[in-house]
């Protein structure tokens, strides 16, 4: 796909220059910069080069303007908070929308949007959007630089903040703009947050428009964000590109980019295992990307903690790599006692986003220490002390943070061959019904427990808490075409592996309660043990005992050593209750029939065995 090859990359100065590269493709880059310039009629243009210089510059500024606080360096060097509006604090699924040519092909989980029709609306939206502000344009890769898996692309900003978020999240620079002026194929995303500033009109701390659009064009590769700050609206690459773009891509190619953590686990034995988890938003992924053993033997190393890219492999096997170079991590519930791996992360150099501020300079949230500071500033600027009736942090508070900086990356975590893949796990919050590990039979019926994910709704996205709702494969809101083509995808990726070297497929549920309400599995590092079980049971150490929804462990296979849990709870934990199943099984028909012709014959074939299995208990 290269048509011109270029020695040396550019000088990284952070000037904002053009890169000087003189290629057919580069003068497409411009002129499709140019055209994006045209629309939104920015005061200045920057060229983002990668560089530390520009990246210093740009915090300073950030500061200088009140958009970022920089936090006491003695605590925290490096690091800075952002609050952002009150509105505008997650994923705006409702405003979320696939602009493919067919609707159908957007399918009935998505938004979708007639693509003609929505480019109107973009252009009325983005003319003169970014009126008195610098537009950035920041090359981005997806996977590391020239890697065989990564990807590569492009996003044009009115936000400095969305900036510096992508420069910690992904591989920024001028290497990538190289690659482009190459030859080499790329993704435009263009991003404003919608506040055009008019000559003498003050800036705010967190512009954004009350008016929000998400649209992907997935015919064309592009991507358009319009009035939001946040960073899974605002840092395209991520949730826009890496999950719902690529997933198109990963659809025509033939692999998968999912919604999942990456982590090697080495048992007592050395042996080194792969496993990537499918959890919901906010359900657990990142605790388990940074997982410390409760169990002696055992160690764990973290490769990532959103998203994996999957390929088949020339041996059979699937290989997973995770695109993304840091980590946007929920930062309510981080503490010492749930995930100090993460609290070691976050030393330094870290973007807080909407959590509170300490009288010191200094960051805190929910969980973060078991007993509050005295005083705060909470996530919206007021005064904040224990007896408040909000929480001081908000509950989708966020940090950004090299994934470098975390004391258990793998050291070949930016390996870009990926590595590969043993297990995948699916999981969900499940206050009832689904016990705390299940395998899957095979291939087909992990796809089966894939798709019937559901979870009860946590603050990652806007939305009713508490509710039940289907998510499945952690990819409800990230499909960027029709759910039943993707797990009719998932089934056909099964088949063109060779059927011992696929990688076994396991639910998990770290979240159901007893009658009181509390957590019967204490999680977190414990979740080693159910790991544990997983991985003697792949490497064929131990029996599992049938069930109508799939293998159980043998109560003497698990290992509970040092673990105080009461029989009682361990028989709740994995207590299938046929009722209740055959009611789950009647809302997994319902929730199929949206799917129509497109929900694949085996997965109804499926529903069927498991409602066979459960009549015949
Ligand atoms: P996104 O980054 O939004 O995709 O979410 P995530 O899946 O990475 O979620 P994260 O790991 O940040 O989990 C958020 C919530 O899950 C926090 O409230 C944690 O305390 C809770 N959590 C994680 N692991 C466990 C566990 O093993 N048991 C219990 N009870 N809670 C857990
Ligand atoms: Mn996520
Ligand atoms: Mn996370």
């Amino acid at each position: 796909t290269f048509t011109t090859r270029i020695d040396a990359v550019a000088p990284a100065r952070g000037t904002g220059d053009v890169p000087a590269y003189d290629t057919p493709a580069m003068a497409e880059l411009r002129a499709w910069v140019d055209g994006i310039a045209a629309l939104t009629q920015p005061a200045r243009v920057h060229w983002v080069d990668g560089s530390r210089a520009e990246n210093d510059a740009l915090l300073r500024g950030l500061v200088g303007e009140g958009k970022l606080i920089k936090l006491n360096p003695e605590w925290r060097p490096g690091s800075y908070l952002a609050r952002s509006h009150p509105s505008d604090v997650a994923r705006t699924e409702g405003r979320t929308f696939i602009a493919s040519e067919r609707e159908r092909d957007a399918g009935p989980t998505n938004n979708w949007a007639d693509p003609t029709a929505m480019r109107e609306t973009l252009d009325g939206l983005f003319q003169g959007s970014m009126r008195g502000r610098t537009m950035y344009v920041v090359p981005f890769s997806m996977g590391p630089v020239g890697g065989p898996l990564s990807h590569i692309g492009v996003q044009v900003t009115d936000s400095a903040y969305a900036v510096a978020s992508i420069g910690i999240m992904t591989r920024v620079g001028d290497a990538v703009t190289r690659q482009i002026a190459e030859g080499a194929p790329w993704v435009k995303t263009v991003h404003s947050v919608g506040a055009p500033l008019e000559p003498g009109q003050a800036d705010v701390p967190w512009p954004c428009n009350d008016e929000k659009y998400v649209v992907h064009f997935p015919e064309t590769l592009e991507v358009y964000s319009y009035g939001s700050g946040y960073g899974g609206n605002a840092i395209l690459a991520k949730k826009c590109f890496a999950l719902r773009i690529a997933s198109v891509i990963a659809r025509d190619e033939g692999w998968l980019a999912e919604h999942m953590l990456l982590i090697r686990v080495t048992d007592p034995k050395g042996r080194a295992h792969h496993i990537a988890a499918a959890f919901p938003s906010a359900c657990g992924k990142t605790n388990l990307a940074m997982l410390r053993p409760t169990i002696p033997g055992w160690s764990v190393e973290t490769l990532g903690d959103d998203i994996v890219w999957i390929r088949p492999g020339e041996d059979g096997r699937m290989y997973a790599m995770n695109p993304e170079a840091g980590f946007f991590g929920v930062a309510p519930g981080t503490g010492e006692s749930t995930n100090v791996t993460a609290v070691e992360t976050l030393w330094g150099n870290t973007i807080f986003t909407n959590v509170a501020l300490r009288p010191d300079g200094d960051v805190w949230w929910e969980g973060l220490t078991d007993t509050p500071p005295a005083r705060l500033t909470d996530w919206q600027g007021r005064p904040w002390t224990p007896d408040s009736d909000e929480p001081a942090a908000h509950p989708n508070s966020r940090f950004t943070v090299s994934a470098a900086q975390c004391p258990q990356i793998a050291d070949d975590w930016e390996n870009p061959e990926g590595v590969p893949l043993d297990v995948i796990l699916f999981g969900g919050r499940r206050a009832s019904n689904v016990p705390l590990v299940v395998e899957a039979t095979d291939w087909s019926h992990g796809v089966f427990i894939g798709s019937t994910i559901s979870s009860e709704r946590t603050a990652a996205a806007e939305g009713t808490l508490g509710e039940l709702r289907r998510d499945p494969f952690a990819m409800l809101p990230f499909c960027g075409y029709n759910m039943g083509d993707y797990f009719a995808h998932w089934l056909k990726v099964g088949r063109s592996l060779r059927f011992d070297r696929a990688p076994r497929i396991f639910q998990v549920n770290w979240f159901r309660r007893g009658d009181d309400g509390r957590f019967l599995w204490p999680g977190f590092g414990d979740n080693s043990r159910v790991i544990d079980w997983i991985i003697r049971r792949i490497s064929g150490e131990v029996v599992a005992v049938d069930s109508p929804i799939g293998r159980l462990p043998r109560r003497e296979d698990l290992n509970l050593d040092g673990l105080e849990i009461a029989e009682a709870d361990l028989d709740e934990l994995f207590d299938v209750d046929i009722d209740a199943w055959l009611a789950e099984a009647d809302s997994t028909e319902e929730f199929y029939a949206m799917f129509g012709d497109a929900l694949p014959a085996a997965l109804r074939s499926e529903l069927e065995a498991l409602r066979y299995r459960l009549d015949a208990a």
